[in-house]
């Protein structure tokens, strides 16, 4: 497939005598896709049951008579205000149970079945009129679920819907008092119609009840989106996409992608920088204008997994956001560099957000392609020397990479309904897994907690699960990969409750975590041979062979036949050691990254990536800040 471009845009915002004039410009900018509609329910539908299709029709042919594709967009993030009227009570509820308001956007509640009703009709008549349109070659599904904290609500229809949801998942009272120990503070239920949601409780709810709770409401993100592939999917064949954000984990996103074909994530390095990377102060001064230099790449390899090789950036940031605490310009040539980084990992389109900055309303601080005067932007030149270099590079080529890295949202949920440590963040342990296996150079595939997708690799990084189901247990166990799990795998059964034989309980390495603490952040311990471990450490007993330990001689990580234990979080020197360690194992070859310097390869490319502000020579190359280095294999 060959790689292409494409922008974000609203017809519904500009005057329709410049429609034409925008679509040519987009043909000259060399760009393929033009994601259009899915903020445009009150445009479409401004009264009640009045549908305006008319303008929709005529944008959607103005772009595709310049030769355009269409990604179209259903609606259903921005319900209108008369939606409100007909369904007073289809607002998401905040955990102090303060309902949301209208006047922004994903306003709704998942579990409001008049509201899903009425999504369904909208979708439906979309993909009745549109679902043979040869103009429209994809399809979009709502936008950014989960976005500003919207998978969760404590409304009355997700109680209602709540208690069904644990009726078929537990079948009789008793087996939930069981499974969550209600007997622990007389929390015993007599009947589902007696559980409530997991808020407002006098202190900390029962683990068990937040994580079902957790559960439940990713169920129903998968359900709402189910409902409108399923329309969209009778009536076309273009394929279905939807746009996740970064560092978005209170659904499960494997679960969502299943039921599309493709996955498309949308990528504001700078925006993210401060508030969602988790980087130090001077780190995020360090990359203030090009981004961290891993984020993105996590995000990119998490989504390839999610749309199972095939993948978008459906929103690039193009200049300054206006959403970050603080919103600098990128250095001159990241907009490149951020289209390339997501080529280089398999991305079948990079769309820029978006077409035309917005001279009204919420994002009026955020760049486009074009300046609300229309005269181009800085990023336009960018975006152009992309599109004339992809015209001259290979198609997509897919890949597997040497090591892979689990991602699992079940255990993200798990160490945010017990942390043990204040700020003890499952995503940042998988992150800071990642950065030290790209800091030794290494392409990752980040994979399912799912059996199947195990086979192939030398090396399988699994950290943090702090549940795991069996099959996926003795899948790894029995890999012919090096296996390192830990910190706080298989801690918990499936219902949060600690198991016997105590974690890890590994087949074929004898270790047993005897006790746990959490560590202050200005007290870590110091391993033998440099590095720490910081926030979380277990002790171990066993006999394992230990080839990490602290300065005290206490084991930190014990290994055999392929599969290594930790009992701590490591900080990122001893990280590095773990990675050489397991490289030797699994005869990785490694190349130690300069700062901010980052490689990836295909089978038919390297790519090497500079994200600093100076120019650093790698390997023979000569790399200028946000320059791209190419090498065919
Ligand atoms: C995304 C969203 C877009 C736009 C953009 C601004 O999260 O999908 O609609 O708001 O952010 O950066």
């Amino acid at each position: 497939m060959k790689r292409t471009l494409g922008t974000c845009y609203y017809p519904e915002h500009w005057p329709e005598e410049i429609w034409e004039q925008d679509a040519a410009r987009m043909v000259e900018a060399g760009l393929t896709w033009i994601r259009i509609g899915e903020f445009s329910w009150s445009k479409i539908e401004p009264t009640p049951g009045d549908l305006r299709w008319d303008w929709l029709d005529r944008a959607i042919e103005v772009l595709g008579q310049a030769g355009l594709k269409v990604v179209l967009g259903t609606p259903t993030a921005t319900p209108p205000r008369w939606m409100i009227d007909k369904h007073p009570d289809m607002m998401a509820v905040d955990v102090d149970g303060k309902p949301r308001k209208f006047g922004s956007r994903r306003h709704y509640c998942f579990s409001h079945a008049g509201y899903l009703e009425e999504c369904r009709r909208i979708v439906g008549m979309m993909a009745e009129r549109y679902g043979q349109n040869p103009n429209v070659a994809a399809w979009q599904t709502d936008n950014e679920y989960g976005c500003h904290d919207t998978t969760i609500s404590y409304s009355d229809a997700a109680r209602v819907a709540f208690r069904d949801w644990l009726r078929a998942r537990y079948a009789s009272i008793d087996t939930l008092n069981t499974a969550w120990g209600n007997i622990f503070w007389s929390m015993e239920y007599n009947s589902f119609d007696q559980i409530d949601l997991p808020n407002l409780t006098v202190t900390e709810p029962n683990p068990a009840h937040v994580l079902a709770f957790h559960r439940f409401s990713s169920d129903q993100v998968v359900t709402f989106n189910k409902v409108q592939a399923d329309i969209l999917r009778a009536h076309s064949e273009a394929p279905l996409a939807h746009n996740y954000m970064g560092r978005i984990t209170d659904f499960d996103h494997y679960d969502v992608g299943d039921d599309l074909e493709i996955a498309s994530w949308d990528s504001y390095p700078l925006g993210f920088l401060e508030d969602r990377v988790g980087a130090s102060p001077e780190q995020q001064r360090a990359y203030a204008r090009q981004g961290d230099p891993d984020f993105q790449a996590f995000h990119h390899d998490l989504y390839r997994a999610v749309g199972k090789g095939r993948w978008w950036v459906m929103e690039q940031q193009p200049g300054p956001v206006n959403w970050a605490p603080y919103n600098p310009v990128p250095l001159p040539g990241m907009v490149r560099l951020w289209s390339w980084e997501a080529f280089a990992h398999g991305a079948e389109a990079v769309c820029y957000f978006r077409w035309r900055q917005a001279p009204m309303a919420q994002e009026q601080l955020h760049a486009g392609l074009l300046r609300p005067d229309s005269a181009d932007a800085p990023a336009m030149g960018e975006a152009q020397q992309v599109a004339r270099e992809i015209a001259e590079a290979p198609e997509v080529a897919h890949h597997q990479a040497p090591v892979a890295l689990i991602f699992d949202y079940n255990a993200e949920w798990m160490w945010t309904v017990q942390p043990h440590a204040a700020g003890a963040r499952y995503f940042d342990l998988v992150l800071d897994t990642y950065r030290a296996l790209r800091r030794a150079g290494l392409s990752i595939d980040i994979i399912p907690p799912r059996s199947e997708a195990l086979a192939g690799y030398k090396a399988i990084f699994a950290p943090g699960l702090m549940h795991m189901d069996p099959a996926l247990k003795q899948a790894l166990e029995a890999s012919d990969a090096d296996v390192v799990l830990g910190p706080r795998s298989a801690a918990r059964d499936q219902d949060f409750c600690i198991p016997t034989p105590l974690p890890p309980a590994i087949e074929g390495l004898d270790v047993t975590v005897s006790r746990l603490q959490s560590l202050r952040p200005d007290m870590p311990i110091a391993l033998n041979g440099g590095g720490a471990v910081k926030l979380y450490l277990e002790e171990l007993e066993g006999s394992a062979e230990a080839f990490l330990t602290t300065e005290a001689g206490e084991p930190v990580a014990v290994s055999a036949k392929g599969v290594t234990y930790l009992g701590g979080w490591l900080d990122a020197k001893a990280m590095d050691r773990l990675v050489l360690e397991v490289a030797q194992r699994a005869e990785l070859t490694i190349t130690q990254m300069p700062e901010g310097i980052r490689m990836r390869e295909t089978a038919t490319e390297q790519f090497l990536f500079n994200h600093t502000t100076e120019t650093v020579v790698h390997q023979g190359h000569d790399l200028p800040p946000a320059g791209v280095v190419r090498i065919a294999l």
